[in-house]
């Protein structure tokens, strides 16, 4: 590691949250913020600007010294299209995109990754026969209903506890926290919709995590019960969230959706989604780390 700034930063950088640990970084040539999460073993390009040609050379050094010294097998990132040869040149790859992600431009989700094991793919076929499966699917139109006696609406601070016993009972592991004092801090740009069955208990949720600079809304979060599944909750809360979204003049929804959940991935086809790749063992969810699809909807 030659340059001064590289060691000073990637010494400084200290990841105390296993979650995720954000830096921003102002050198001559570019100014990123970056985040490590350990739990993820991954590094997120959150944001970045390029101030000169030397821009991509220092933020690459940067991402391969920060990951060698963690041990994180992955970098990733969603990129302005017309930057994609700067990271292509410097080994990333182009995983998925997702459309009008920048309100007039696209992004691209890029990813490099470190040592063998991440890049490989264990579920590829296995991913492949479900959107297979998901191109035979007829798209209806018809709007979503709530089963008699459900009722839904968009979470308040009162709600988080039963949203977090939700989650908690649904998800084994989760890409991140999911304890009611994180959940709470979310409420600010994260639009939840949950659906309560008659007897009064939390059996669906799913949220909108919105961007309100560039207009687009991240849809995540989606769990039922198990014993609540089948019953159309998850397409009823998508719906419900779209129409948020609408209203407040949104362009953009999108979902990075686990490629081995068949119901997942069909509640976003059957709703008009369409798929723009998959992200290779990208987050450590449900016990492992797997792959996910990305899809987007856009107008
Ligand atoms: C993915 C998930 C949110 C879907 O929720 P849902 O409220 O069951 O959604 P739907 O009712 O539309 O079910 C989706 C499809 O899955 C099928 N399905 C899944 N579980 C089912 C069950 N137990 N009984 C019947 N059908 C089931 C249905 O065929 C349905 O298709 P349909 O439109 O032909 O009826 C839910 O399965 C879940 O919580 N999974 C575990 C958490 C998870 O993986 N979340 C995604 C993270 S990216």
């Amino acid at each position: 590691m030659a340059c001064s700034w590289l060691s000073a930063v990637v010494d400084d950088f200290n990841p105390h949250n296993q979650w995720g640990t954000s830096r921003t970084i102002h050198l001559e040539s570019l100014n990123a913020e970056v985040e490590i999460s350990l739990y993820n073993k991954r590094l997120t390009i959150l944001n970045y600007s390029f101030l000169t040609n030397e821009g991509i050379l220092d933020l690459a050094d940067l991402i391969e010294n920060l990951c060698s010294k963690y041990d994180l097998g992955k970098a990733w990132g969603k990129i302005r299209r017309k930057d994609l040869e700067l990271y292509t040149s410097q080994g990333f790859t182009a995983e998925a995109y997702i459309d009008n992600f920048f309100i007039d431009e696209d992004a691209v989700i890029c990813a490099k990754y470190f040592g063998d094991q991440r890049k490989l793919s264990l579920t590829s076929q296995h991913n492949q026969e479900i959107l297979d499966r998901l191109d035979l699917i007829q798209i209806t139109g018809h709007t979503p209903e709530l089963p008699a006696g459900y009722s839904y609406r968009i979470a308040e601070a009162q709600d988080v506890e039963v949203l977090s016993s939700l989650l908690s009972q649904v998800f084994k592991t989760y890409p991140y926290p999911i304890d009611q004092t994180y959940l709470l801090s979310t409420l600010e740009h994260t639009v939840y919709g949950l659906v309560y069955n008659p007897e009064g208990a939390l059996v669906a949720a799913a949220s909108a995590e919105t961007n309100g600079e560039f207009k687009n809304a991240e849809m995540t979060d989606f769990a039922t019960s198990p014993d609540e599944r089948g019953k159309g909750l998850a397409p009823f809360i998508l719906y419900n969230l779209e129409k948020v979204l609408q209203e407040h003049e949104y362009r953009t929804a999108y979902t990075i959706a686990r490629s081995s959940s068949f119901s997942m991935n069909k509640v976003f086809k059957s709703a008009g989604y369409h798929y723009t790749g998959t992200l290779t063992n990208n987050c450590n969810i449900s016990g492992g780390f797997e792959d996910m699809n990305v899809w987007c909807k856009s107008h």
